[in-house]
């Protein structure tokens, strides 16, 4: 395939660091992807690291003091940063590819500056689409743009996609795999550590999303990001549990046919998928053995169990800024139970509270959505939910 010039926000993350292992072995297959520019939050050590291996002519860090060092160090480097520094990055110029690999609310502007530029949007911050579903979207409709999603579940869809006219599609269907607490009994949940919350049965991924796996707050934001990304009204997007994680969605078409893309769980398969988009290019990353899954099994996900999952699909279906809320609540919630503060049922009772006080608040209606607004909203949410006795 031609050259392909990339940036990759998030490169020292769980994403990002696996687009690096594929762009490693693309280039080793005989391929030419550029890492033209990389942007991390504060691990600077491993982004050096990065930067020796890559080459990129642009960086970006969070914290001015680690721009300071990294342009101590790499004298030629044109260093940014802080969330100018992102967008920069997002818009920086002769790039085929924009992958958003960053996690939280930090993702959105970055990812509406890449589109606003014109440029191809490999997605995996969800958090882009869930709070800024509306932005995102009117933004396509007026300018254009193309979003790859990498996320395994949104990747299945749109592969499942390829086979069908948007007139076709009966509802689309997502698969959870139930987290670490699928079988545990309710009773126990209000007392299990953060180490066993972390230990995810199926892939391995950073903290957050690992933690919204076992609550489920990672499946209603997929459904939310799945609603925007597809336009598919909610009450057609239906999720299910499947522990084994080996179909990553499904789609079914007014006919009856369903369509499913099944892979081993190893994230750099959607991830080579977005960065080679619209073709497929062989690789030797893991393969799934058909023979080797004694069983597969499904079953209705369970509100019971999953209260997070009811109350941010709420928030989704409700719409405006309320995502923003219940997001930016979340990734304060899910830090206060790592490090011990509160227990794992206390994030889907602090998400219904700050549920709530948004819906009293309710002054989101009559004004017009924008960054600001949903960046107003985060803050707003984020207080609450540090000061929140639970
Ligand atoms: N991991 C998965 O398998 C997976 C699967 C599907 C979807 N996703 C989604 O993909 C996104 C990334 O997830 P992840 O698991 O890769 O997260 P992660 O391992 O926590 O990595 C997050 C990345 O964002 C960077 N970052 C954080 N705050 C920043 C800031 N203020 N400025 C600049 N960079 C910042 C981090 O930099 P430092 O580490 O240098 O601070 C890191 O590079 C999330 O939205 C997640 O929901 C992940």
């Amino acid at each position: 395939m031609r050259k392909r010039r990339i940036v990759i926000l998030g490169s020292t993350g769980s994403i990002g660091t696996q687009t690096l292992d594929v762009v490693g072995r693309l280039n080793r297959a005989g391929h030419e992807f550029e890492v033209v520019g990389l942007a991390a939050g504060s691990n600077v050590g491993l982004l050096s690291e990065q930067i020796e291996r890559f080459s990129p002519v642009v960086v970006s860090v969070a914290e001015e003091e680690g721009a300071r060092a990294l342009s101590e160090r790499f004298p030629s480097l044109a260093v940014l940063s802080g969330r100018d520094g992102l967008e920069r990055l997002a818009c920086y110029p002769d790039v085929d590819l924009v992958v958003n690999a960053l996690v939280g609310a930090i993702g959105l502007s970055p990812s509406l500056a890449a589109l606003s530029c014109g440029r191809t949007l490999a997605l995996a911050n969800k958090e882009s689409m869930v709070i800024g579903g509306e932005l995102v979207t009117k933004l396509l409709r007026d300018k254009g743009g193309t979003i790859l999603p990498i996320d395994s579940e949104h990747n299945a869809i749109f592969q499942s996609l390829r086979a069908g006219k948007h007139e076709e599609i009966e509802r689309i269907i997502i698969t959870a795999s139930g987290g670490p607490f699928l079988n545990t009994p309710l009773e126990e949940l209000a007392s299990v550590s953060a180490q066993d919350a972390l230990h995810h049965p199926n892939w391995a991924m950073g903290s957050r999303i690992t933690i919204d796996s076992a609550t489920m707050v990672n499946k209603a934001f997929e459904v939310i990001e799945a609603h925007h990304l597809f336009d598919v009204p909610y009450e057609r997007i239906d999720p299910i549990v499947h522990p084994q994680s080996v179909i990553h969605s499904l789609v079914e078409y007014v006919d009856g046919s369903i369509i499913a893309e099944l892979a081993a769980s190893d994230m750099r398969i959607p991830i080579q998928y977005s960065l080679v988009y619209p073709q497929r290019i062989a690789t030797d990353l893991p393969r799934l053995g058909l023979e080797e899954l004694s069983k597969i099994s499904f079953e209705p996900l369970d509100p019971v169990r999953y209260p997070a999952f009811v109350t941010v699909l709420a928030a989704g279906v409700r719409g405006g800024s309320a995502p923003a809320a219940v997001n930016a609540a979340d990734e304060v919630l899910v830090k206060r139970f790592l490090r011990g503060e509160i227990g794992f049922t206390k994030i889907a009772h602090g998400l219904r509270l700050i549920f709530d006080r948004w819906e009293e608040r309710d002054d989101t209606q009559s004004e017009k959505m924008s960054l600001a607004r949903i960046m107003d909203i985060d803050r707003w949410a984020r207080e609450q939910a540090s000061a929140m006795s639970l």
